[in-house]
Formats: structure tokens, sequence, C-alpha cells
């Protein structure tokens, strides 16, 4: 057997023109291919090839897929075909067992799910408990008829209740916590349901077979939506919200509409536009990436209209643009989502805003140049190290030298400049800089921060952090010389304000010079003029800036010479943020005109004067020397 995604793969990357063209001699007209029949010998061209559809004889009536038509001319069943088909397209195709051994063993989890799905639905519709949700839906303008289209239900706030419904068809209390529909807290005696006073989305593999839920409180209160837990049935990162019902659609229309919620698939199917899906709450991942990228060619990204949103869309653009798909960008009013827009201005008109959708990364130049961010050569630096992954993550040849010239045009910049710059390596990107997380043994309760190796080498290399935690030892052990740090990080900052983006928008602003999230928050706290005392902090502070503050109170080498530690720390704070201007200028050289070097280089000059002043090295110029 072939599985069927790897048919529908096969199917969406065949060349069904230049596969029938091998037999039948064809021309185009119009937008489709003509030629005589094979079928019925004919000699007028009546034999139609549709590009990316089937083939059709107006004369003998004789249609079908690019399966059929190899299945019919060539004898080939149609596992042969679809390799046949799948080889010439540069797809692999292999059969797997149908049965291994035995049934799957994910069937009696998926019987539970479907059974618990059921079993919330009738609860919505028919139990006195569902009365609220009942409302819910309505108030929100959902019709019984769509509910049921995506088997809304309600999962009740008794305790006992849908656990006894299971059990009494014989599902194992075991089972159920292994789906996570029940969850067993240590200081309870019995397990109580993951999902209470929830409206329940079911949320199907791409088989459809019911594999977790989303649940929607009807009131206010956190978290606003519950999903299920991770399980050998559910696995948030490669599903895909309504992907199981959009799937042929989608093949229809040739397009994916992504949103980002449930309720804004709801509302796009119910307004007719069915090829809309929607991960669960996380930023889009390379599976579900993959998934979407064999089944269209084109994304239409539709999130909300806030800058988180906007953050999110040009984040799954890299993702999807890697996979060599198109990436279109809707762009909702100010304060609406899909479902909100859907409601207050129907179907067409967000028909419209579809037609209206700009390549993102058209998009993206634009947002900049409404920014002002070409304006000069440093916002164009900082422009470009926006572009750049971007660019870098494109994998289509084609689109990505539209893109290169596009940023050419926007920034004036030689398009082998930009090249060029394509291929060094990533520059950190400048501004509000990703701080390294602070050491794993920072970390209570021992959980493990989640370090990728690359962050992991930075705290190894980065004395700074240590340095901003100097800086608070010195602040927690002598709040009298509080003030005094404060004024000498406030130097640092004023030497280096620069402009950063939120979400494209610029915003000016102080580098930070504690960078470090928890260090940060502490810092603040100390400067923010109330009481120092240890018990008012504590108060103040998380439990995780509270255990470094008590780290800080007990390591032994308590500061000999608070003085010296001050300055000690702030060159080292001053080095740092003089080595990211001297590198940024590097950046800025490269782009630079001829009339522009000579003030960059004195500026860099003087740049590498101030950092040996205060005791620093220049990292890039220590690498060249080496190299
Ligand atoms: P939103 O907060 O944008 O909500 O979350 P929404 O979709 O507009 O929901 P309504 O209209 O207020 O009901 C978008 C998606 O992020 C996930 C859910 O999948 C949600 O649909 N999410 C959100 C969570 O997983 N947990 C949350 O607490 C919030
Ligand atoms: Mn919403």
């Amino acid at each position: 057997m072939i599985p069927d995604e790897v048919i529908e793969q096969v199917q969406s990357a065949a060349d069904i023109v230049a596969i029938i063209g091998e037999h039948v001699k064809l021309k185009k007209v119009g937008s489709v291919f003509r030629g005589p029949c094979p079928f019925h010998q004919g000699t007028n061209a009546n034999f139609s090839v549709v590009p990316r559809g089937g083939y059709h004889c107006f004369v003998c009536h004789e249609k079908g897929s690019v399966f059929t038509f190899v299945q019919k001319r060539l004898g080939m069943n149609f596992a042969e075909a679809v390799k046949y088909v799948g080889e010439k397209s540069g797809i692999e195709v292999r059969e797997v067992q149908r049965k291994r051994e035995g049934p799957d063993p994910r069937e009696p989890l998926w019987e539970i799910m479907a059974t618990a799905s059921a079993w919330f639905r009738t609860t919505l519709w028919e139990s006195d408990a569902g009365a609220q949700a009942r409302e819910y839906l309505a108030k929100r303008k959902v019709s019984r008829e769509t509910a049921d289209k995506f088997g809304l239900g309600y999962a009740p706030h008794e305790i006992g209740l849908m656990r006894g419904y299971l059990s009494g068809l014989g599902f194992s209390d075991e089972r159920l916590l292994d789906v996570g529909l029940l969850v067993k807290r240590e200081e309870q005696d019995e397990p109580r349901p993951r999902f209470r006073d929830r409206l329940i989305f079911p949320i199907l593999d791409a088989a459809a077979h019911t594999v977790g839920f989303g649940g929607r409180l009807l009131g206010p209160g956190e978290p606003k939506y519950l999903n299920s837990s991770e399980s050998s049935v559910f696995s948030k990162g490669r599903l895909l919200y309504n992907y199981s019902s959009a799937r042929h659609a989608i093949r229809r229309a040739e397009r994916v509409v992504l949103v980002e919620g449930y309720f804004d698939v709801v509302r796009m199917v119910d307004a007719g536009l069915e090829e809309v899906v929607a991960p669960m709450g996380t930023a889009l991942t390379d599976d579900q990436a993959d998934l979407i990228a064999r089944s269209a060619t084109t994304v239409f990204l539709l999130y909300d209209s806030d800058a988180p949103g906007q953050k999110a869309s040009f984040r799954s653009a890299d993702v999807l643009l890697s996979r060599g798909v198109t990436v279109r960008m809707v762009t909702l009013p100010e304060g609406e989502d899909p479902d909100t827009f859907v409601q207050r201005h129907g179907g067409a008109a967000m028909e419209k805003l579809l037609d209206q959708a700009l390549d993102v990364f058209d998009r993206k130049v634009q947002l900049l140049e409404r920014g002002g961010w070409f304006a000069d050569l440093q916002r164009k630096r900082r422009a470009l190290d926006r572009l750049m992954p971007t660019i870098r993550a494109t994998t289509d040849p084609i689109t990505r030298d539209l893109y290169l010239a596009r940023t050419a045009q926007a920034a004036g910049i030689e398009r082998d400049v930009l090249v060029r710059e394509l291929e060094l390596l990533p520059r950190r990107a400048r501004g509000r800089p990703a701080p390294p997380a602070p050491a794993p043994s920072l970390r209570p309760g021992g959980i493990a921060p989640r370090h990728s190796p690359e962050l992991i080498v930075q705290v190894e290399h980065a004395p700074e952090s240590s340095a901003e935690r100097e800086l608070l030892r010195v602040m927690i052990l002598h709040p009298d010389l509080v003030d005094k740090v404060i004024e000498d990080v406030a130097r640092v900052e004023t030497d280096d304000t620069v402009e950063t983006e939120e979400a494209l928008e610029p915003v000016t602003g102080p580098t930070p010079v504690v960078r470090d999230p928890v260090y940060a928050t502490i810092f603040a706290e100390l400067s923010s003029g109330g009481d120092l005392s240890i018990e008012a902090l504590a108060e103040r502070l998380g439990p995780l800036e509270n255990s470094v503050v008590e780290e800080l109170r007990s390591e032994p080498g308590a500061v000999v010479d608070p003085a010296r530690s001050i300055s000690d720390a702030i060159r080292m704070l001053k080095a740092r943020a003089l080595r990211e201007r001297i590198d940024e200028h590097a950046g800025m050289l490269r782009l630079a005109g001829e009339d522009e070097k000579n003030a960059l280089l004195r500026k860099t000059e003087a740049l590498r004067k101030e950092l040996a002043a205060v005791g620093g090295r220049d990292w890039r110029s220590v690498r060249r020397l080496n190299t």
C-alpha cells in the first residue's frame, strides 16, 4: 500500500502535460493542451489536458487523472502508476505493509477520543449543563449546523460525568490518563478531567482520527484555550487544525489560508472559504510547513492585525519560504482577526482582502519603507539585517532573485553587493539581541532550560553576563551604591541609543545594558526607587528572580572592593557595546558608497580607540590577524 500523502505528493508534483505529452502530441491552446485522442485513435485535437488537472476527450469521453492515463495507456496497476509518475516527478514512492503486526496500536486511543468527542457533543446539545455553552455559541453567531461540521462539544464542570460514562463503556482510567482526558495530581485521590467547563474543539489528524481537543473557557480566565497534552496520538507541532477537512478544498483552490485560531477557522469555513487551517497556539513548525507545502503551492497568511500577529506571520513565512511555497500576506484592518472581520464584513469582503494580499516579502519591504528604514546607511544596514534571513530562507531560485532585485531597488544598493552579503554568515541582529539565558544552575526546581547549542557557547564566551551579575551583586550587598551603579549604567546606555523595530515599526531607545532577562528584571526592581530591603524585594520578584537574588547573597567571595567591582563590570559592558558598534560599522562599510566610506572609517577608528581605552579588544581585528 502507498500512503495517501505520498500519492497526493506525487500527484501535485507531477507534470501531467509532460507525462501525457510523451504519448500524445500536445499543443497549447489557451490555458490547456490539446491533441489527438489516444483512446479512440482520433485525428482531430479533441483530447484536452489541463495542467495540474486531468485529461478529457470530448469525443469518446475518456477522462481521468495522470494516474488513470498511465494505468490505461501503459497497462499498469494503480501502485505501479504512482511509482512511474513519482519517478518522473522526482518523488520516491515506497509501498508500506498494509498490516504490520496486526492493527495500529493507536487504534484504541483513537476510539477513546472519538467516543469522548461524541459525548462532549451530546453534552453540549442535550444536557442542562450545556445550556451556557449553547448560549455562548449563539452569542458568537455559530449555528448548530456549523458547530456540527466541526463536531464542537462541551466539557461540563462536574468532575465525574465523563469518567463515569466512559468507564461504563469499558474504557479504563489508565487509558483515559494516557490520552490526557483525565489528569491525576499527587494530592488528589481521584483523577479529574483535564477539560472542565470549556467549549470543545475536536482536533483530527490528517487521516481524520480524533486525536486531541482544544477547550475554550466560556468566560474570562486563564488559560483561555487549553489543548490536549502531548501523547502517542497527539502532537501539536505536527498537526494543523481542520487539515483533514480542508485538504480537498486546498487541492481544488491550490492554496492554503493559514489563520491563528480555532474560531477563525470556523468562521472562514462558515463563510465558504474551506481551504483554511490553523496551528494551535504555537509558531509554525517545520512539520506543519511540510504538510502545507505538500498540498499547495501558495499560502495566504491571515494573522491578527496586531504586532505579535505580524511578527508571527513573518516568522511563519520564513519557514514556508524554505519549503519553496509562495507566501502572501493578508493585512486585516486594525483590531480585527479573521473571525471578527468575516462576521462584520462577510465572506466576499474577505475574498477581496485575499485578492489584495501582497507577497510577504513585498509587504516586509513596504513596512520598512514606510518606517523610513532605508533613509540612511545605519538604518539601511538594519533593514538589510531584517531582509537577509528571509532571502536566505527562500529556496525557490526565481523567487529568491525577485527578492534580491526588490531589496536592491528599495535600498538603492547594487545587487552584487547584496549577493555578497547573502554569502556571509548571518550577522546577529543588533538592537535588542536575544540575551543568553542564565547558567542552568540558576533555574530552580531542577528544570533544565532548553539552550540551543549556540546559547551555551555564548554563555561560556560571554564574560559580560558575569559583569551583569557582578553589578547586581554589588547592588544587593551594598544598597548605598545602587545610585552610583544606575548612573554608570545609564552612561553606557546613552552612549549607544539605537532604533530597533517592533514588528518593523521603528522604536527608539537605548540598547539595554543588562540583557539577561532574569538579571534585567532584578535590575529594574533595584532601580525602581522602591524599598530595597531583601524582604521587600522578595515580595516584588518572582520565584526565579528570588532564587538568583538568594544565590548572589549567599555565594562566597563577597565583594572586596565594591567600587572596583563596579568599574570593572561597567568597562566590560561598555566594551561589549563598543564592539557591537564597530561590528555594525563594518557591516555598513560593505554597503557604503565612496563618499560615505571615509566618514565611516574615521568613525570606526574612533570607536576602536574608545574600545582600547576601556581595555577591550576588537574581536574582529583579532580574528583578522589570526587568519
Ligand atoms: P487568540 O488569543 O488570538 O484567540 O489565540 P482567538 O482565536 O481570537 O480566540 P477567541 O476568538 O478569543 O475565542 C489564537 C489561538 O492560539 C491558541 C488557540 O489555538 C487559539 O485559537 N491559544 C490561545 C492557546 O492555545 N492558548 C491560549 O491560552 C490562547
Ligand atoms: Mn478571535
